[in-house]
């Protein structure tokens, strides 16, 4: 297991915290490829009946690490434990919340469109500079934010880039409960609990019927990754990547 992923069990409830402060977690392949092995064994285990997604105070996750982006590009390699989380997050059979503190920009904002409760802290920001980094919109989030939050306000995140505060995220349908920092990952816990609680299997069927096509979702995902994975090569997407990891600050 990554240090840079903690997983914890507080009796029925899973927590997998991403934890590398430094880097406002940003997330890298050995991060995805732990963050998909704590899901994985969560839905083998009974016992588990919810999971939390969680980072840190400052930031919930930068998005994906720009570094690996530039190897990728430079190297022409695949990022196989990226697609891998998000199918393995889109198809979870187990309830996810999210306890969002800070920063969510990127896929730590599109991983949202797979949880079920989300709770953010008053200073939350959801960001998605997929374009001004070259690249498009990944985790489905191309189907599931223009039909959570209708098309002008997807475009305008998706996009445009522009940032949602936590009131408007939660206005946006992406964001259930808004608390102070202090109490964003007792209150996600809390929630957790209370959905930990209700029947598994009954929850189970209900939830399934609520989240709808997956096979939509799943070729979604596959159909942007197709074109990220060409796109990443780009020199305009390596440019952007070099001038990020370049800048003064
Ligand atoms: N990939 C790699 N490193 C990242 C990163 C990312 N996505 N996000 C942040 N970092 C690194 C910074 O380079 C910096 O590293 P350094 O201290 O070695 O220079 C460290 O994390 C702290 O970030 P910093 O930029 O100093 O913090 P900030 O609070 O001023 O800004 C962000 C935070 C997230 C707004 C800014 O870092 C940013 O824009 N990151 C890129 C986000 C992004 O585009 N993600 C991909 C989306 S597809």
């Amino acid at each position: 297991m990554s240090d840079s992923i903690v997983v914890t069990d507080d009796g029925a409830v899973r927590i997998i915290r991403m934890n590398r402060p430094e880097k406002k977690n940003a997330l890298t392949q050995p991060m995805y490829a732990a963050m998909t092995r704590a899901m994985r064994e969560a839905e083998a285990n009974a016992a588990i009946r919810c999971l939390v997604l969680a980072g840190g105070p400052g930031a919930f996750c930068a998005g994906a690490d720009i570094g690996e982006f530039l190897e990728s590009a430079q190297s022409g390699g695949l990022r196989p434990h990226t697609l891998e989380f998000l199918k393995v997050l889109a198809n979870n059979q187990k309830p996810l919340v999210a306890a969002v503190g800070g920063l969510a920009v990127g896929i730590g904002t599109t991983m949202l469109f797979h949880c079920d409760h989300v709770v953010a802290a008053t200073d939350a920001t959801f960001t998605t500079p997929f374009l001004k980094l070259a690249l498009i919109p990944e985790a489905a989030s191309s189907l599931l934010a223009p039909m959570r939050m209708g098309y002008a306000r997807a475009f305008s995140l998706l996009i445009m880039g522009r940032p949602l505060t936590a009131a408007e995220a939660k206005d946006a349908g992406i964001v259930n409960t808004i608390v102070d920092s202090a109490d964003v990952d007792a209150t996600a816990l809390k929630a957790a609990q209370e959905i930990a609680a209700l029947p598994p299997k009954t929850l189970a069927v209900a939830r399934t019927l609520m989240r709808g096509h997956l096979d939509e979702v799943i070729n979604q995902i596959d159909a942007e990754a197709a074109h990220f994975r060409d796109l990443l090569k780009s020199d305009e997407a390596r440019a952007a990547f070099t001038a990020f990891l370049a800048r003064r600050k």
